[in-house]
């Protein structure tokens, strides 16, 4: 299976590669900061046709379409992102990535990244650890102060912005700096390879951490939603992603800010 995932990933990537028409093709969603291409689409109608070949008896949960109504009860069910850092694609920012998350009766059991501009494509199995082009990654523990922080901005969600920026701030003020790449998958994968030591956003969607949240679990990080509670991989929900010490720190930084904000 983590075989197939990965040709279905890389065939994507080719797609994202081979795109002429990204400006032209881009379109507003929600706001000026919320945008989708046909692009997008392609490589979601592509994929999601290879899943399914592969897998017919699963459910089907990606960006570009409505949630399945079995979205909760499905045994198997693909969680794609298609494109992961969009806004990267379209201003030709190259970090974004294509995202495939398979899930078994709610647990994430697979879970493929893949950037086609690095050629780097991120995979894991549970139980079997992750791997950066074949290589397995194994994380050595660190804390903050000898860490890098990726936040993400939780750009579409004006009403937690404040709140996004004093969990930044305390971050900011321990971390050995802090980074904004603006696809968190990839995002995800950089912790399980070691590049920062900790990652957190205070909102996601399961399409952005089903399959990353594996990825870096299994290369030894420790992930869970920015309260301390387990991520949801149905709903929006915040992530923080760490090597245990770094993680701990953060945690005791923003659970207590996400507690006031009554925020998950
Ligand atoms: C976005 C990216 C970004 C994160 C946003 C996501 P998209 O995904 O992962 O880093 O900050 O919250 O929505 O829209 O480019 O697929
Ligand atoms: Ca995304
Ligand atoms: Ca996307």
């Amino acid at each position: 299976m983590l075989e197939e995932l990965k040709e279905i990933a890389k065939k994507a990537g080719a797609i994202i590669l081979s795109a002429t028409e990204i400006k032209e093709s881009t379109e507003l969603k929600t706001s000026h900061r919320d945008l989708v291409t046909k692009y997008d689409k392609l490589v979601e109608r592509t994929v999601k046709k290879d899943l399914l070949a592969l897998l017919p008896e699963a459910a089907f949960f990606g960006e570009e379409e409505a949630a399945p109504e079995n979205l909760q009860s499905a045994e198997w069910l693909f969680v794609v992102d298609p494109i992961d850092g969009t806004t990267n694609f379209v201003q030709g920012f190259h970090n974004s990535c294509v995202s495939i998350g398979l899930m078994h009766f709610g647990k994430v059991e697979y879970g493929v990244v893949y950037d086609p501009y690095y050629d780097e494509l991120f995979s894991a199995k549970r139980g079997d650890g992750a791997y950066l082009n074949g290589k397995r990654l194994t994380l050595s523990d660190r804390d903050l102060m000898h860490s890098l922080a990726i936040f993400g901005s939780a750009i579409f969600y004006p009403e937690i912005t404040q709140l996004s920026l004093r969990v930044l701030e305390k971050v900011f003020l321990q971390a050995q700096d802090v980074r904004r790449f603006g696809a968190a998958a990839l995002d995800l994968c950089y912790i399980a390879a070691g590049r920062a030591g900790v990652f957190f956003e205070c909102r996601i969607c399961p399409w952005d951490y089903c399959a990353g949240s594996l990825i870096a679990q299994e290369a030894g990080a420790v992930v869970t939603a920015l309260s301390g509670k387990p991520l949801d991989l149905y709903h929006k929900c915040s992530v923080l992603a760490g090597v245990p010490t770094a993680y701990r720190e953060v945690l005791s930084l923003a659970a207590p800010e996400m507690e006031k904000a009554n925020q998950r």
